[in-house]
């Protein structure tokens, strides 16, 4: 509960006509210019139609708000972040996760999740070819 209370202002959700939730997804400041997708989940019933893509999409566009050039995610899907443009790194390039959560965490030293990353695309930096 007190994760969930400490960590509510970074979630987004989108909802149906009928004002049913239907995803969620938070973005979660890690460093200075470092995010982290977390939570991200599509109700069963309304997947592959677009709405995970668009889910990350508004993390990418909260990232670009937030100056955070690079963003990762630790996941089970591989593939559906591959599809969006992230590709596969080693934990180890992502030491401030570690510190911070993974530590804690009973899977560690033995997570069997994947860590993706993307640069952020179209922040200042990359827009001008810096
Ligand atoms: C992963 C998840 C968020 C994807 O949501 P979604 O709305 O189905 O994804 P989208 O429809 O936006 O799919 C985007 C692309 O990924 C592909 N894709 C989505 N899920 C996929 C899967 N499980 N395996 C392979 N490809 C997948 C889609 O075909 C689509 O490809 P395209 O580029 O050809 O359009 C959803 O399956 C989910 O909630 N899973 C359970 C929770 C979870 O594992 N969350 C991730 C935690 S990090």
């Amino acid at each position: 509960m007190i994760y969930l209370y400490g960590h509510v202002r970074n979630f987004s959700v989108a909802e149906t006509p009928e004002g049913e939730i239907s995803a969620c997804c938070a973005l979660a400041p890690v460093w200075e210019d470092l995010g982290e997708i977390c939570s991200l989940v599509v109700r069963d019933d309304l997947r592959r139609q677009g709405l995970g893509r668009r889910m990350v999409a508004a993390c990418l566009e909260e990232c670009r708000e937030l100056h955070l050039k690079k963003i990762f995610a630790l996941t089970y899907q591989e593939v559906f972040f591959a599809r969006l443009g992230f590709r596969v790194v080693d934990k180890s390039v992502l030491p401030q996760k570690i510190w911070v959560d993974c530590a804690h965490c009973a899977k560690y030293p033995d997570c069997d999740e994947t860590a993706v990353f993307l640069d952020v695309p179209g922040t200042l930096e990359t827009a001008t070819g810096k």
